[in-house]
């Protein structure tokens, strides 16, 4: 069911659930001070219990009692927010935030998304949002409140506000010591590096720091197959500038080779093959510079959740 900004502050005020547009992919948002409420995303998503989520505030002021600052985060807050930039800090003693929605760990990651109607939607909460991305666990994020609408059944209510503009999760860094990037997303690393001085930024996304970069995410139900250079009658086609011939199906990421529209189309055109007669999805190779980390990384999770299957 779709609904309006008001009738979604009544369901976050009785702790459920309500889908959310954000400029990276929908959430699934409910009261991040509340058990009950961040117990319910949890149980929705059927998402494993250790693995935390992002809360989400309409100003930066609005986190102080929940974290502890650094002069890296307060850096890149300025310079980046709001937009699609996650922060990962030391909870504060004095935080009110659900251990339920941080898994129990030390630390918080937050966030100051821009979509205006999310944005507006926070000002009027009395409370953070938490907010995972709005799929069932495990499978493909949602760029339109219709994928919203279709991998719940039209259980959960949304609030429709387009398509989202980035089409990719936030990108996630750990500000807690030296900076470094737990998930690639849609802010580039070097616009980061640009922000903090420095060359380049470490990756690290072992389990247990970033307990949700699982190495099998994001995927469709039916198999991927990576880097195809022919495809087979019987697959469905991701294509990447002039596609491949004698696909049973083609969604092309972009026809011009433009990663910013590779990344705004990558799950909704993954959502199409997966809804089409194919058997298999076939992708084509793409650059893995800029934005196209961040879509590897989707790729390749997306693909391993097949790895042990025919
Ligand atoms: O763009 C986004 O970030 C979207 C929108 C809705 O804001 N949200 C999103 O949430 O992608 P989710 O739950 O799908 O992914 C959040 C990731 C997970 O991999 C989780 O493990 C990680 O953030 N995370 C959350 N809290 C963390 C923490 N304290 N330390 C390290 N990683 C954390
Ligand atoms: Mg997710």
């Amino acid at each position: 069911m779709r609904i309006d900004l008001n009738q979604a502050l009544e369901v976050l005020d009785q702790s459920d659930v309500v889908a959310v547009p954000t400029e990276t992919v929908y959430g699934l948002a409910s009261n991040g001070y509340a058990d009950r409420a961040v117990e319910r995303i949890y149980r929705v998503k059927g998402r494993p219990i250790h693995n935390p989520l992002i809360m989400h505030y309409c100003h930066p002021d609005a986190a102080e009692d929940d974290v502890i600052w650094t002069p890296a985060a307060k850096a890149l807050a300025q310079a980046f927010w709001p937009g699609p930039l996650t922060l990962v800090l030391a909870r504060h003693p004095q935080s009110r935030i659900s251990m339920l929605a941080t898994a129990g760990l030390a630390s918080v990651a937050i966030r100051v998304p821009a979509h205006p109607v999310f944005a507006e939607l926070l000002k009027r909460c009395p409370y953070p949002l938490a907010a995972p991305s709005a799929n069932p666990s495990g499978r493909l994020s949602p760029t339109h409140a219709d994928h919203v609408l279709a991998f719940f059944k039209g259980t959960i209510p949304v609030i429709d506000g387009g398509p989202c503009q980035y089409g990719i999760e936030s990108t996630i860094v750990d500000c807690r010591q030296f900076p470094r990037i737990l998930r690639p997303g849609a802010l580039l690393d070097e616009d980061i590096c640009a922000v903090l001085g420095i060359q380049a930024l470490e990756y690290f996304s072992e389990e247990g720091v970033a307990p949700g970069a699982l190495k099998a995410h994001y995927a469709p139900t039916k198999p991927l197959r990576l880097n195809a250079v022919t495809v087979g009658p019987d697959e469905g086609l991701l294509a990447w500038g002039q596609p491949l011939p004698g696909a049973m199906v083609t969604v092309s990421l972009s026809p011009t080779g433009d990663l910013r529209e590779a990344a705004q189309t990558l799950f909704q055109g993954l959502y199409e093959l997966d809804c089409s007669p194919c058997r298999q999805i076939a992708v084509m190779p793409l650059p893995n510079q800029g934005l196209g980390q961040a879509i590897h990384d989707r790729l390749q999770r997306a693909a391993a959740a097949f790895e042990n299957s025919d």
